[in-house]
């Protein structure tokens, strides 16, 4: 594997991918509208501005790059909120799109894809724990676009032709922390996850508030599996450098569902614990009821993970929070300067 496309490579968690390909000498070709992604994070990178619906911009890179190997396909809008309030947009963009860029990868005959799946797809289940084969019954309008962009890549590998069309889709859990280097990190100083809630309480001097204390966990509040950025990176090298050992080409079944969390479930309780012990400071706690949409959670098997692609996460929450509050000073001086 010497050259990958990545869709979404200038955002959060492809920036990260790219950064990890090239630790491992393989060079990204990124592909990025720049909606949310940034051009600081593609400054040193091969860098395509554009949408992936773009046939000629797609022919052009493949012009340029004959020697793609495959394609990690993380492009695509994320606000869960925002997707609640204009949802056809949410299927237009990142539905519909994946489709126009599956025609383009298929003309250009780069038949290996590695996908940005979520665990927001998983139905709640009793005790949170969910692997691959747990029924899926995704709860808002942007969870919904990544089922059925499972299911349409799912189809593409069964369409007439497709014998080389291969597929792995890796559910991610919750992704914390930045790239240990500090090349890139979230964009946004004020992301609305706990973890970035608990950073702003700590920085501003402000409460946290939990929201949501009745849920059915061992201590009422909701359960994430926290997966540093870094090892879902990884997770991403893991899955390109093995692909035709987890789907060789030509065999029935070319689509594969992989988990990508700790196997461990952390409540929001044990996160602030995880949290102040990081910082070595106490936070005020202050607890209210779920907001609209909020569920319990849930944390992943990691099995399939270890079997198929020999990976394992390596970083803790507390390696987390330390990349996330290290990342924060590093970015907010550079765009305070620019
Ligand atoms: N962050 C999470 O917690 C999380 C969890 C599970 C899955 N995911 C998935 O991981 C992927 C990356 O998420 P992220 O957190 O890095 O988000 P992000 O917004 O930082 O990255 C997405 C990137 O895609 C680009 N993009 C969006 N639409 C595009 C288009 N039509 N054409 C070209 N570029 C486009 C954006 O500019 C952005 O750089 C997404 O597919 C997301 O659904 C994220």
């Amino acid at each position: 594997m010497k050259k990958v496309l990545i869709t979404g490579g200038a955002g959060f968690i492809g920036s990260t991918v790219a950064s990890a390909l090239l630790d491992r000498g393989i060079t990204p070709v990124v592909l990025d509208d720049l909606s949310r992604g940034r051009t600081e994070f593609v400054a040193d990178r091969l860098f395509y501005r554009g949408d992936i619906a773009d046939a000629a911009l797609l022919d052009r890179i493949f012009a340029e790059h004959p020697d793609i190997d495959a394609t990690v396909h993380c492009a695509a809008k994320i606000v869960v909120p925002e997707s609640v309030a204009k949802p056809l947009y949410y299927y237009r963009e990142n539905v519909a799109k994946t489709v126009e860029l599956l025609d383009a990868l298929q003309r250009h005959g780069c038949t290996r894809v590695v996908f940005s799946s979520s665990a927001s797809i998983y139905a709640p289940t009793p005790d949170a724990r969910v692997d691959e084969s747990s029924p899926v019954d995704a709860g808002s309008p942007y969870a919904r676009t990544k089922q059925m962009m499972e299911q349409v890549l799912q189809d593409w590998t069964r369409g007439e032709g497709a014998e080389r069309q291969r597929v792995i889709a890796l559910r991610y859990f919750n992704p914390i922390g930045a790239d240990p280097q500090l090349r890139t990190g979230l964009q946004d100083l004020r992301p609305t996850h706990a973890l970035g809630k608990l950073i702003e309480a700590h920085t501003t001097g402000t409460p946290f508030t939990v929201t949501g204390t009745d849920w059915a966990t061992r201590d009422g509040s909701g359960i994430r599996d926290y997966v540093h950025v870094q090892d879902l990176a990884e997770a991403h090298v893991a899955a390109l450098l093995r692909f035709d050992e987890v789907i060789a080409p030509g065999v029935a079944d070319r689509y594969r569902v992989i988990n990508v969390g700790t196997g461990d479930g952390t409540t929001v309780r044990e996160l602030i614990a995880a949290f102040e012990q990081a910082v070595g400071a106490s936070l005020e706690v202050r607890e209210a009821g779920p907001r609209p949409g909020d569920v319990i959670g849930c944390y992943a098997v990691v099995d399939t993970a270890r079997d198929l692609l020999g990976w394992q996460p390596r970083r803790g929450i507390a390696e987390g929070v330390a990349d996330a509050l290290a990342w924060r000073r590093v970015w907010s001086a550079r765009i305070a300067v620019s």
